[in-house]
């Protein structure tokens, strides 16, 4: 079966909502390298959109799952429990920021776990408001849509929302927005649109994703826990892009002196079986009653088998620190392109969450010349992602397992098409 024919059947069978970013079709794929099915070689710097830390087809991930196929695929958690399920909450309550007794309940996808996150909030506070940020990504659900901060594609012709959720701005450099503008901001919130005690949680990305890779100044974080300590607001760290050793620690949230009252988690947990979690302070976590949280397939076993597997081999293979040697490498080699790339305007990131925005000599955002390089990279085999508000910025996702040859054949790619 031939590209083009799969994808004109892709057209005839599949909407259009559902956007295809490439148009070769995977046949195989092996750590930090997908071949499509007319044999291209690609390298894969996209990792299923953060989800491949542990790169594709982790051997241990693969032993994992074949022992767990043997035994069991699925019985529904809340109708017959196992231990695996249980082990991997414990081995999550350990590792989360914080000292405090802390719970967990698996979900299966990123949006499942922010919507979870926010019914917990509620049971917990019982009030009804949620603050989010510009520029934030969190699903596409009706609540993860209503709490993104960012209109088209995610938002359009979808609407009306779920009521009482409201945007403040996220801090950004770049676009001239401080720290100081975002506290003033969301004080002005306070003042205009809803009165902070009938306010759940404010939930915020620690590095926004789809954002634009936006780190949030340890300043801003600290602002947010304070306002939420005086006001009885949770705080909700989205970790489900920034978790798993993506930006140089296990949770993006340990490079901070903050502890969030609930994180959710997904993408890399389960190195690409569909798994995902809410963890938090234990009380927090017991406010809504028994049967209020779960699903049929969340904390599915053979997800569940993979996430455990995940765990070992991010310690097995110190890949946290790999992280984040990769991504000062990777930054090191953007940084001396910067004078010869007038595009540049920016490179940054946290850990191997690494990402270059680009702005035309006016400054304005540059999408086009985004997509060019991410076009050229394509058809040399080299698989980037695009983010940002505006689509101006690259970002970087290669797995953490990938061998020093293969990550330098990619960034010989990357130095060649913003180049020329
Ligand atoms: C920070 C963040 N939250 C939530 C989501 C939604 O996750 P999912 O696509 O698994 O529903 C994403 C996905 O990109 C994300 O980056």
């Amino acid at each position: 079966m031939k590209n083009a024919e799969l994808l004109r059947r892709k057209d005839a069978a599949t909407p259009r909502g559902v956007g295809v970013m490439c148009n070769f079709y995977a046949e195989r794929a092996e750590n930090a390298e997908i071949w499509d099915v007319e044999g291209k070689r690609y390298i894969d710097f996209a990792a299923g959109i953060a989800v491949l830390n542990t790169g594709h087809r982790h051997p241990k991930l693969v032993a994992a799952l074949q022992q767990q196929l043997e035994r069991f695929t699925h019985t529904a958690y809340q109708i017959v429990p196992y231990a695996s399920y249980v082990e991997l909450a414990e081995r999550i309550n350990q590792r989360a920021p914080g000292r405090s007794a802390r719970k967990t309940a698996f979900f299966t996808t990123g949006a499942e776990a922010v919507e979870n996150a926010i019914k917990i909030a509620r049971a917990a506070t019982g009030r009804p408001g949620v603050i989010a940020f510009s520029g934030g990504f969190h699903g596409r659900t009706m609540m993860g849509m209503a709490l993104t901060g960012k209109v088209a594609p995610y938002k359009v012709g979808f609407g009306p929302f779920p009521g009482e959720v409201y945007h403040a701005p996220f801090p950004s450099p770049l676009q001239g927005v401080t720290v100081e503008d975002a506290s003033k901001a969301l004080q002005h919130l306070f003042k205009a649109d809803i009165d902070p005690r009938r306010v759940a949680a404010i939930i915020f990305e620690p590095v926004q994703g789809e954002g634009g890779f936006n780190v949030a100044p340890p300043e801003f974080v600290r602002m947010l826990r304070a306002v939420c300590d005086e006001h009885g607001i949770l705080l909700i760290a989205d970790e489900v892009q920034t978790g798993f050793g993506r930006t140089g620690k296990l949770f993006a949230m340990e490079h901070y002196d903050v502890v969030p009252d609930l994180t959710t988690m997904a993408k890399s947990l389960a190195g690409g079986m569909p798994l995902s979690a809410v963890c938090g302070r234990a009380e927090v976590m017991d406010a809504p009653a028994p049967g209020g949280l779960g699903g049929t397939y969340a904390g599915n076993p053979l997800a569940v088998a993979a996430a455990l597997a995940v765990l070992d081999v991010l310690e097995s293979e110190q890949l946290i620190p790999r992280g984040a040697e990769l991504g000062e490498r990777l930054v090191t080699r953007l940084k001396s392109l910067r004078p010869r790339v007038p595009q540049m305007a920016e490179v940054r990131g946290l850990g191997a969450m690494v990402a270059v925005e680009f702005r035309r000599a006016d400054g304005s955002p540059d999408p086009e010349f985004t997509r060019e390089v991410q076009n050229r990279a394509l058809e040399r085999g080299l698989l980037l992602l695009s983010c940002g508000v505006y689509g101006n910025v690259i970002r970087f996702l290669f797995p953490l397992t990938i061998p020093d040859a293969v990550m330098n054949e990619g960034l010989e790619i990357l130095e060649d098409v913003l180049t020329r």
